[in-house]
């Protein structure tokens, strides 16, 4: 019989917490919209006690978001679970995550605590939150490394105190593919609980070894009913299991593993873009089933292969994944009806004011590109609908570089409306509008990091720039897109700058 597999989306709390990748209230609400049209099985929304910001989205994601149930995580503290409960209570499936440290090194070095004392706070917990919340999930954090004893004992106990699932994470990536698909056989023949399917039983993988996807499939294989994972793979230090590669392992090898979910595939490819937009967090072209060359065929031999039977080298079809394959490209003759219609199927519903923006931008760029494809839409769609208010807008950028010319800038921008303008010099043309921008800002954040993109192939591909800038510890991303890479660096940092400024201004 074939099983369905519960997918739990964690992108907007464990994928959040990777460096560089966090996320405003409204951008996790448009996240967590799409996993709602991916039909994911739950979202675990943030970890509401972490900051106000994360309440907020929690909050207003279970308030308006239908369909996936919405989770908070939680410590096994009664301020947590408190905490978690005000923000998911809204929803009509809340769900609280909370979690404990079992392994010898966590319970010794970090919370200095017994293994009794650890159970005994885990039960007393559980049945707090559940005294709160009708749907509780525990997990024994490092449970990879825990004692499979200790984990047998605690996964039963908090069954009886209420867990109505019960998740394993291998919080740091360590253990192999067989052990963790026979250290979840061994809990479901070992918690008597979980035998008589009291529980449900989780499964959550970190990538430190490149292992997640490969360990998530083999404890499904095991056993596991549900896999949490991340759109693109982010998460901690090297990430969690990729949804997109668990849920097409599932499809495409139903043969082999029996299962299948409830996924709606063909949203996967909006999802991943809009989350790699959102986050900055580049998808590189190679990465599996996502990557700008999943479905590319370079050498001849396997394009004639796919020409004359696609099986021969693609095992999945790109519109599995949403990949629309629709040659239709759009010109400056194009109008407003064409391009919402063209935006509609690629899945983007815009309302008048957008669509409008869209619009505008879409006819700038026409008018120094040929043609416009898809990812120059989607771009679009990204760069000019889901952007924080804008207190600096650009009004005009010159610059001179060339190899017997000092590089200089001349910026032109809008503060609230008022022009301001700065020239300054750099080590080159970027460098030098970065200056001028700074001076005019006068935003102390550092630049850690930038990079540059071509969005479509040819030399007047639109350059799409992501810079991360950081300000008292806290990073915040912008992009650009344009014709004209440095135009695309200044669209890019500046921002970045409103988006610092919206974070810690306008919602203080
Ligand atoms: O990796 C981990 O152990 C976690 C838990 C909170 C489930 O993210
Ligand atoms: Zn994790």
């Amino acid at each position: 019989m074939t099983r369905t597999i519960k997918i739990f989306d964690t992108t907007l709390r464990d994928g959040e917490q990777c460096p560089g990748a966090s996320l405003n209230p409204e951008e996790k609400l448009e996240i967590a919209r799409q996993l709602a049209k991916l039909n994911v099985d739950v979202i675990e929304a943030g970890f509401a006690i972490a900051s106000q910001g994360d309440f907020d989205a929690i909050k207003a994601i279970a308030q308006t978001v239908k369909g996936p149930q919405i989770c908070s995580l939680a410590r096994t503290k009664k301020e947590d679970i408190a905490r978690a409960w005000e923000a998911v209570q809204y929803c009509d499936r809340p769900r609280i995550h909370t979690f404990i440290a079992t392994s010898p090194i966590h319970m010794e070095k970090k919370l200095s605590m017994k293994p009794e004392q650890v159970l005994k706070i885990a039960v007393d917990m559980v049945k707090y939150a559940r005294s709160l919340c009708p749907d509780i999930e525990f997990s024994p954090e490092d449970a990879g490394r825990s004692d499979p004893e200790f984990l047998y004992k605690i996964i039963g106990a908090v069954i009886d105190a209420g867990a109505s699932t019960v998740n394993v994470p291998d919080t740091v990536g360590y253990t192999s593919p067989w052990e963790f698909g026979q250290l979840i056989e061994n809990i479901i023949k070992n918690v008597p609980q979980i035998k008589a399917k009291k529980a449900v039983i989780s499964v959550h993988v970190h990538n430190d070894l490149g292992l997640a996807v490969a360990n998530s499939l083999a404890a499904v294989k095991a056993g596991a009913d549900q896999v949490e994972c991340t759109i693109n793979g982010i998460g901690e230090r090297a990430g969690n299991a990729s949804l997109e590669e668990i849920v097409m392992n599932l499809k495409t090898r139903k043969d082999f593993f029996g299962c299948e979910t409830k996924i709606n595939t063909q949203e996967i490819y909006k999802a991943s873009r809009l989350v790699s937009n959102l986050t900055g967090m580049m998808v590189q072209p190679n990465k599996a089933i996502v990557g700008a060359n999943a479905f590319a065929h370079e050498a001849g031999i396997h394009q004639h292969g796919v020409l004359r039977a696609r099986e021969t080298y693609e095992i999945m079809h790109p519109k599995d994944i949403g990949l629309t394959e629709s040659k239709i490209v759009m010109g400056k003759h194009s109008g407003r009806h064409a391009l919402a219609k063209k935006l509609k199927d690629l899945g983007y519903e815009l309302d008048k004011d957008a669509l409008e923006k869209a619009y505008q931008r879409f006819l700038e760029i026409a008018d120094k590109k040929k043609e416009v494809g898809e990812r120059d839409l989607e771009t679009i769609v990204a760069e000019e609908i889901y952007v924080v208010p804008e207190d600096y807008k650009i009004v005009n950028i010159e610059f001179k570089s060339g190899m017997k010319l000092k590089p200089e800038a001349k910026v032109v921008l809008t503060y609230k409306g008022k022009e301001i303008k700065k020239t300054a010099n750099g080590a080159g043309p970027v460098d030098a509008v970065y200056s001028a921008i700074k001076q005019l800002t006068k935003v102390k954040a550092s630049l850690v990091d930038y990079s540059i993109q071509a969005i479509t192939g040819g030399t007047d591909a639109l350059g799409e720039v992501t810079v991360r800038i950081k300000d008292k510890n806290k990073i915040y991303v912008g992009h650009g897109a344009d014709t004209d890479i440095i135009i695309a660096s200044a669209k890019a940092y500046l921002a970045a700058i409103n988006r610092l400024l919206y974070a810690t201004t306008a919602r203080q």
